[in-house]
């Protein structure tokens, strides 16, 4: 079994709960515009903003945009963590396209380079590319660190945005992180990066073309705009898709059973699930851009697949346990949407569960 790389696999292999167990309620009506109606150009102010988080069925979410519905707490940090290593595997590295990247982050003397995240989740992306182009000597910045000219000193490189940040880790010092929706538009961002990124962020977003129209919109002249998005699907050894299981006595795989409704109640919700599919044509609609390029990535769940090399085996086996339990969380993590759009049978989870187990370790012969 295999995926699209995607922020957004599969599995199941945490415990079944049912709605009783749960006491707190998402407000749907709520839900109609999926966007907030505030602007855009700011960061995160308590006076002002309140509370940023809710609590949902024993889990964080963001409370800014209620179309995104994967939680924003600990747990989800941890498998993006999981999911972030599979992107640096699967790719070979942290950004597509590698000799155009570095070519374009090249240091200039008198030229601020900027990269902007969006959809930056726990950081990782962020965090990475600001250690990789740090274009500052960072000892020489330890004497400096409690001045109060700190900002002006380190020159700001990477602007990690999501509707709620990972907080409790420090960036490094060209490195920050804002609160807000990008679907409200960045105007305050307009023509100030080299290298825009967004990377698994489709649930949040209704319209994904004028996305990608807000981030071209970022992008210096001669900038590059880099997005990863999904496939909730799952796809045999011959990369044919998997059949979704409908009753114990059909053929077919609960776990994909699971990514089918999760997808459909997600899509009714107004996300674009379809991005990963659609993303290249979007890509190349926009009249902006040039030289739009995709490619399309499997990852095997489960530590089966084996490569020509040893080198290459120990990488898709390690990429394979990665996938098994970044699929347990991401279950978890769409759990209290099911819920909370009646769309939750105990049968899926149970079903799941026991595929994600009894996932083969060795290739079909
Ligand atoms: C699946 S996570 C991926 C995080 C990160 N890009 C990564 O690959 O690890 C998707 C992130 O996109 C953020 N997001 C989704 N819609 C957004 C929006 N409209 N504005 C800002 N952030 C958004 C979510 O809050 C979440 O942190």
């Amino acid at each position: 079994m295999q995926a699209d790389l995607s922020p957004d696999s599969n599995d199941t292999s945490s415990e079944v709960d049912t709605i009783s167990d749960y006491g707190a309620s998402m407000d749907i009506s709520s839900m109609d515009g999926g966007e907030s109606s505030t602007g855009s150009v700011f960061s995160f102010d308590m006076r002002r903003d309140g509370d940023l988080f809710l609590k949902v069925h024993g889990r964080m979410f963001n409370a800014q945009n209620p179309l995104y519905t994967l939680p924003a707490d600990e747990i989800e940090w941890g498998r993006l963590d999981k999911q972030h290593r599979v992107h640096l595997l699967a790719l070979g590295g942290l950004y597509q396209a590698p000799e155009t990247v570095t070519q374009i982050l090249i240091p200039e003397f008198g030229v601020d380079k900027r990269i902007l995240d969006c959809g930056a989740g726990g950081g990782n992306w962020a965090i990475a590319m600001a250690e990789e182009f740090p274009h500052v000597e960072v000892p020489d910045l330890i004497p400096l660190l409690h001045s109060s000219k700190i900002d002006w000193i380190v020159p700001l490189k990477v602007i990690g945005v999501d509707l709620a940040p990972r907080t409790g880790r420090p960036p490094p010092p060209n490195c920050r992180f804002e609160f807000d929706d990008v679907t409200l538009g960045l105007p305050h961002y307009h023509g100030q990066f080299d290298v825009v990124h967004a990377q698994s962020s489709a649930n949040g977003i209704r319209d994904f073309p004028q996305f990608i129209h807000e981030m071209v919109q970022c992008l210096k002249p001669g900038g590059i705009l880099l997005i990863v998005e999904g496939d909730l699907q799952l796809y045999g050894e011959d990369f044919e898709p998997m059949e979704a299981k409908f009753s114990p006595e059909s053929s077919g795989s609960w776990m994909n059973r699971l990514l089918f409704e999760t997808y459909s109640c997600a899509k009714f919700r107004g996300s674009a699930m379809d991005a990963g599919r659609f993303l290249l044509t979007w890509l190349q609609q926009n009249q902006e851009l040039e030289n739009e390029q995709g490619r399309k990535i499997f990852t095997p769940i489960g530590p089966w697949l084996r490569g020509d090399t040893e080198a290459e085996t120990g990488r898709l086996m390690f990429i394979g346990e990665l996938m098994r339990q970044n699929s347990k969380e991401f279950v978890r993590g769409w759990k209290p949407m099911l819920l909370e759009e009646g769309s939750l049978k105990t049968q899926w989870i149970g079903g799941s569960k026991a595929q994600m187990k009894n996932l083969p370790r060795f290739p079909s012969t």
